[in-house]
């Protein structure tokens, strides 16, 4: 159930359950160093390995990572070909590294844009990870909050019309076991980095409760130290889900 509807605190030792990332920055990265693009992305990919490395040490749950827009496609078509093929071609060479280390692989977005070749990819990259308890590592690719919105409105009326679900006001619930994150608890931080403060349609939905945490350094940049800078920033925080802050303290409110 969404944080919303369910309120909980953080996980026993503060580490936030769920963290979603909007990695940005890797063009900005090359160009002071006066590189192209490229050069960038792929920095990136560095900086993604240490994060899902760091975020197992540090028992975090899920992670989700922003790794390419529904709106990216707008990118000139070099630069939307180099993201596909660093993304195929990362994921095919730590697929079994990721696999030993217990790592759960799971894809948002909507893949239907992709070749066939790769959807089969994704295919066999989940169902060979599905096991694995260490870390959920959700990678949204080709995905929108309205996109993931409209997709799980529509599962519902689909369902609905098939005689599948029973007629039934709509609910906050049964929007979120539709949408692409089904199962998955709401993040509870939520990262952007690069300097830019916007959501650029990320998981609308799932952002209802999350913390906000934004800072200019630039994702290639954003390592081990970064991510405990973060998180102890969501720890100074109190998540009062609508109460207030004296009932939280008191514990009075039944959460
Ligand atoms: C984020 O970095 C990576 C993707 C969107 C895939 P950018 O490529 O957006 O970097 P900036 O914002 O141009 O610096
Ligand atoms: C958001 O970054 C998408 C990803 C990081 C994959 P953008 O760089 O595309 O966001 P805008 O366009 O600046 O809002
Ligand atoms: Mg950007």
């Amino acid at each position: 159930m969404a944080a919303a509807d369910n309120p909980s605190l953080a996980t026993e030792n503060g580490i936030p359950r769920h963290v979603a990332i909007i990695m940005d920055g890797n063009g900005r990265w090359a160009q002071k160093r006066f590189m192209p693009r490229a050069f960038g992305h792929q920095a990136g990919v560095k900086a993604v390995r240490k994060i899902v490395e760091h975020c197992a040490e540090l028992g975090v749950e899920v992670l989700t990572l922003f790794a390419f827009s529904s709106e990216n496609w707008r990118r000139p078509k070099e630069e939307v070909t180099l993201l596909m093929s660093l993304f195929v071609e990362t994921l095919q060479s730590e697929i079994n590294t990721l696999d030993k280390n217990g790592i759960c692989l799971r894809f948002i977005g909507d893949r239907s844009a992709f070749p066939d070749i790769l959807q089969a990819k994704m295919a066999e990259w989940e169902a060979q990870t599905k096991n694995n308890q260490a870390l959920t590592v959700v990678i949204a690719a080709n995905y929108g909050g309205h996109w993931d919105m409209c997709q799980a409105f529509q599962k519902v009326v689909d369902k609905m019309a098939a005689g599948e679900l029973s007629k039934q006001p709509i609910s906050s619930p049964l929007i979120s076991e539709h949408l692409s994150t089904a199962g998955l608890p709401d993040p509870d931080l939520f990262i952007r980095t690069g300097g830019e403060k916007r959501v650029s349609n990320f998981l609308l939905w799932q952002l209802a409760y999350t913390e906000l945490y934004f800072t200019e350094t630039l994702w290639p940049d954003f390592d081990q130290n970064s991510l405990d800078d973060a998180i102890s920033s969501f720890k100074g925080r109190q998540r009062r889900f609508g109460h207030t802050g004296e009932q939280i303290l008191n514990k009075s409110a039944s959460l």
